[in-house]
């Protein structure tokens, strides 16, 4: 079988069958199939797609080229949360000890930063100390004894996945239903986890960017979990603008313990308390939907899930000082103001851009090598929807960078507002449920 000939198949709009698929994804895995031919594949899939067999047998090609987990040793009902990527999305560090407050076991692997969206253990990883690349021993520990864990996809986790993802992102292959259900679902269902809980994000800051796209691929994930035997239940969340206010790593940590203390922003409190809401009808502790969000809404008032992020964080040798002083971090060098031209409503525009501009003031990367600016990042001070004042600040931009590309960072924030004598109407930020 030659790689040549799976792509023609490919092109013409043919599925691969299983024994192909498999040839296909041990190709990646073990680098002997050229970059250039994965990649010529990937954008024949990127214009044809795959049916759902083929996207069932492909997550099962990729899965098989790792080890799968056995967390048949986390004593309770175990949650896996995954987003498919967003501008300010910071759910998984408030979802975590909200859900574990509960009792629910959150056995989490993220990912890094990708393109415009940020990553939890980018976020995470700006706590001195703080390791995501535990045994798998040790993380199972700590689900058990603090009641969440978040760890990096290790080297022998869907390594298949790993390298298509690293060609994908430079072979503006991405947002492609197929290879993201496929990718997504084959880390889900290779973790094992009771319940696979989905947010997939809705709108010009994420990958699907219309309701119809983003119902196609819940459906095309939800099947797949089928297929394995597995509960898929997903949120579709809006991303129209940024999630909360903060676009950033250590922004945005910020943010998420202010929400552990119920004073963070009303959309992220809504989204988790829908998440958890939904894991606790999975796990049979709540009758309905509505109980769940409502109870889950109260424990933002709990001390509880604080003392969980702390607990979390700790055993995962983070340096508690640096969370207990998250307010009082060192700005960067340079604070741009983003000014209101005109008394109006703000509506975001476009929040694609706004996910380029985090990278450009340093928070995301460029290249696969880039360090990251912990500090970087957008401020918007004001709430989408409601009225600012001429002259107001509507956003802060935090960055090092040099001051040549000041004037083109507050262009590039300023083209992804309007301000409108009209208020536009409410939208809410969860859009679909599906269980
Ligand atoms: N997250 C993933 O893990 N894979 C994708 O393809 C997109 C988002």
């Amino acid at each position: 079988m030659h790689m040549i000939d799976l792509i023609a198949k490919k092109k013409k709009g043919q599925s691969l069958d299983e024994q192909e698929l498999t040839v296909l994804a041990q190709g990646i895995a073990h680098q002997s199939i050229p970059d250039y031919q994965i990649t010529a594949w990937a954008m024949a899939v990127y214009f044809k797609g795959m049916t759902n067999s083929e996207v069932v047998a492909f997550t099962k090609a990729i899965i098989n080229t790792g080890q799968t987990l056995d967390l048949s040793q986390i004593i309770g009902f175990s949650v896996d949360k995954h987003s498919t990527g967003g501008v300010g999305d910071k759910t998984s560090l408030v979802f975590g000890p909200i859900a574990a407050a509960f009792g629910l076991k959150v056995a989490k692997i993220s990912g890094k930063g990708l393109g415009i969206t940020g990553g939890t253990i980018d976020k995470l990883a700006i706590i001195p100390n703080f390791k995501s690349d535990l045994t798998i021993e040790n993380f199972i520990k700590i689900v058990n004894e603090v009641g969440m864990s978040i760890i990096s996809q290790t080297e022998n986790l869907v390594p298949a996945d790993k390298a298509l993802y690293a060609l994908r992102d430079v072979s503006e292959t991405v947002d492609s239903l197929p290879l993201i259900a496929a990718s997504v679902m084959s880390k889900k269902i290779a973790m094992g986890a009771n319940l696979i809980l989905l947010d997939i994000k809705c709108g010009k800051g994420a990958f699907t960017t219309d309701i119809i796209t983003a119902r196609k691929l819940a459906k095309m994930m939800i099947d797949i979990g089928k297929a394995f035997h597995k509960t898929v239940y997903a949120v579709i969340s809006d991303m129209n603008k940024p999630l909360g206010q903060a676009i950033g790593n250590a922004l945005e940590l910020q943010e998420a313990w202010l929400s552990l203390k119920n004073q963070g922003p009303n959309d992220l409190k809504e989204l988790v308390a829908n998440l958890v809401g939904l894991a606790l009808v999975a796990a049979k502790k709540v009758l309905t939907l509505e109980i769940g969000i409502k109870q889950a809404l109260a424990m933002f008032e709990s001390e509880k899930p604080l003392k969980i992020f702390y607990d979390f964080v700790a055993a995962q040798g983070g340096d508690l000082t640096y969370l207990t002083n998250i307010m009082q971090l060192p700005p960067c060098k340079y604070l741009l103001k983003v000014i209101a031209n005109r008394t109006g409503y703000l509506t975001f525009t476009n929040n694609h851009a706004l996910g380029e501009l985090s990278v450009l003031l340093g928070a995301g990367r460029v290249t696969k090598t880039d360090v990251i600016d912990p500090m970087a990042g957008i401020y918007v001070k004001q709430i989408a929807g409601q009225k600012v004042l001429k002259d107001s600040i509507i956003m802060e931009l935090h960055t090092n960078k040099v001051v040549t590309l000041h004037d083109s960072f507050v262009a590039l924030a300023t083209s992804a507002f309007t301000i409108t004598v009209k208020q536009p109407p409410n939208k809410p930020i969860i859009l679909e449920i599906i269980m």
